[in-house]
């Protein structure tokens, strides 16, 4: 018999969570999120929740890397080789556009977990992207709710840069990580000489963005002992693959 992705999650979370909107909520009951950023209070939008996934996303994203959402998705499970995992975490899901397509693509069993901070973000989750394998969890990612080593594969795309502290959230990516498993990680990538690269930079920093180089997550995950550390550039995005050794 198939078990609830609610009570699977619920079984997984080492704090309390309240179900609520259908999303388990591990911050209790305020629906306050950090917003100190134009990005970040963008995200808390109703309106940006309803919009994101048809419009906004697909726009903004095929503009920044010339990669389409399908494409994305394609190259997510490959990399992250679903089709032999159990348990996906999705870190920033919003509103589950990726752990939505993504949890079909994992054996009978399987549980995809989306994980993010926004109400309305998971609310659009919960009504567009669920599903028997899917659960959604309202929570801060730089203190993921579980044990070190659950998941054996966990992916963040298209929201550490936005974060004001992304290397916190990328080292507990690794910490839940189990042996064998695959980590990935889509975000921005300061492309360009020079002059246009600060230009960049120092634009996107105005409204909140983060540029990263090509070093930084590659250089991370290496430190952390990953292995088989793989990147693809494109544009103005970056995609970063790799395992934590068995
Ligand atoms: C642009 S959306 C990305 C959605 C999806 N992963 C994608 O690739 O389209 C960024 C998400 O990061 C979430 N987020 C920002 N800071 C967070 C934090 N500290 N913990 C969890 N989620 C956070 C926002 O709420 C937002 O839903």
């Amino acid at each position: 018999m198939t078990q609830d992705p609610i009570e699977l999650t619920r079984g997984l979370l080492e704090t309390t969570a309240v179900l609520r909107n259908g999303f388990l909520d591990v911050l209790g009951e305020s629906t306050a999120s950090p917003a100190p950023t134009f990005a970040q209070r963008a995200m808390n939008s109703p309106f940006v929740a309803t919009v994101y996934e048809r419009l906004w996303r697909p726009t903004s994203f095929y503009v920044a890397s010339g990669v389409t959402a399908r494409a994305e998705r394609r190259r997510a499970a490959s990399a992250l080789r679903l089709a032999t995992a159990s348990r996906l975490l999705d870190v920033a899901c919003g509103p589950g556009n990726f752990t939505g397509p993504l949890a079909s693509e994992l054996p009978d069993g399987g549980l995809a977990v989306g994980f993010d901070i926004s109400e309305p973000m998971l609310t659009r989750a919960v009504l567009d992207n669920g599903g028997a394998r899917t659960c959604y969890v309202r929570g801060d990612a730089r203190t993921l709710p579980f044990a070190d080593e659950t998941f054996d594969a966990v992916c963040c795309f298209g929201a550490l840069y936005l974060m004001p502290e992304p290397f916190l959230v990328a080292h507990e990516m690794v910490r839940v990580l189990a042996p064998g498993g695959r980590i990935a990680v889509l975000t921005s990538y300061a492309a360009g000489p020079p002059p246009l690269r600060h230009v960049l930079t120092g634009g996107a920093h105005l409204i909140g963005l983060t540029m990263f180089d090509r070093h930084a997550f590659v250089d991370l995950f290496s430190s952390a002992g990953l292995v088989d550390v793989e990147q693809q550039t494109q544009r103005a995005l970056q995609f970063i693959v790799a395992t934590k050794p068995g």
